[in-house]
């Protein structure tokens, strides 16, 4: 009996300590499962969606998501804005030190509120625009990011109007809360990074092949249509215009869509998910919204077949003597 009890003690804290580390994994999955939330990732795309098509090719627009000449996403930099100032306010409540000392103006922790409050209406606009170029379940978590973000914003807008007209104690617990509910919104946003790789670079590790390996054969290979091929598990586009040959991974660097499924114009290949523009000659970015430019594969045609090997110089590890002496040139 008394064996019994201490195996299911035993589980029972096993079962605790299991929670406390898979919390987070259920509350996403759940997340994913919200009706609410489809039903307003639906009703909100129907809106802001074709808004954002109509001014894509704005440069305001493509300025927003960061784009090639910040080389990082703005929004994440501009959200440490107001959840400093507004963390801020929070040190000042907490220390009664939210009251002006002289005659007129605010008081110190209300002019830290309203500008928090100007710096959440940057922080929204260019999170809105990112939105708008993610898909599936980074669609529907982002969107819970938003609303919870502009449940923050609304309660700490409550909070400054409570201090503006001399009620501190409820402006006090509406800035926490507001606070609180912010950090909940910056967690959220933080898995969307870390736990979803949403707007980072999709290319950083890749690397491959360190030799020259075959693509497809040189007859295979259309003129002027883009192909992906697959080589060692890495995706590549391949392009031959007037006799050039062109290789870039086929994986955009903005959230993974195939190049080889976009549009080719001149020099210039169309991402099909989201629009970024990349020059197949040198990868770089034409039109945001990647960050990141596309990473070029060497070429050679050998013996009737195109060859591509990766873009990173091979290992220069020091080989046995004997080996060396009977290595070939692979270039
Ligand atoms: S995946 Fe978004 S632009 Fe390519």
């Amino acid at each position: 009996m008394s064996s019994a009890n201490g195996q299911s003690g035993a589980a029972t804290e096993a079962g605790a300590a299991s929670r406390l580390t898979t919390w987070h994994q259920e509350l996403f999955s759940a997340v994913g499962r919200w009706q609410w939330l489809e039903a307003l990732n639906d009703g909100v795309s129907g809106v802001v969606q074709p808004l954002y098509d109509r001014h894509r090719d704005n440069l305001a627009v493509e300025l927003m998501h960061g784009g090639r000449w910040a080389g990082h996403a703005l929004h994440p930099a501009l959200s440490d804005l107001p959840i400093g100032l507004w963390s801020g306010t929070v040190v000042l409540d907490l220390l009664g030190k939210d009251v002006r000392s002289g005659n007129g103006g605010m008081d110190p922790a209300a002019t830290l509120s309203a500008a928090g409050l100007l710096a959440a209406a940057a922080t929204v606009a260019t999170g809105v625009t990112d939105w708008t170029v993610s898909d599936g379940a980074d669609r529907r978590i982002g969107l819970f990011h938003g609303v919870l973000n502009l449940a923050g914003v609304a309660l700490q807008g409550a909070s400054l109007a409570a201090r503006l007209t001399g009620h501190r104690g409820p402006a006090r617990v509406l800035s926490l809360t507001g606070f609180g509910v912010t950090a909940a919104a910056g967690y959220v946003g933080g898995h969307l990074v870390q736990g979803r790789a949403a707007m980072v670079n999709r290319v950083a590790g890749f690397s491959g092949p360190n030799r020259w390996v075959r693509a497809v054969s040189d007859t295979d290979l259309p003129d002027d249509t883009p192909t992906g091929v697959e080589v060692e598990g890495r995706k590549v586009l391949l392009h031959r215009r007037d006799g050039q040959l062109y290789a870039l991974d086929d994986t955009c660097s903005h959230a993974g869509g195939l190049l080889s499924r976009g549009d080719v114009s001149g020099c210039v290949v169309t991402c099909p998910l989201h629009g970024s523009r990349f020059d197949l000659r040198d990868g770089q970015i034409v039109r945001g919204p990647a960050h990141h430019p596309q990473p070029v594969l060497p070429t050679r045609v050998r013996n009737g077949w195109i060859e591509v090997r990766g873009s990173q110089p091979r290992s220069r590890r020091a080989k046995p003597k004997e080996e060396r002496h009977g290595m070939e040139s692979d270039s």
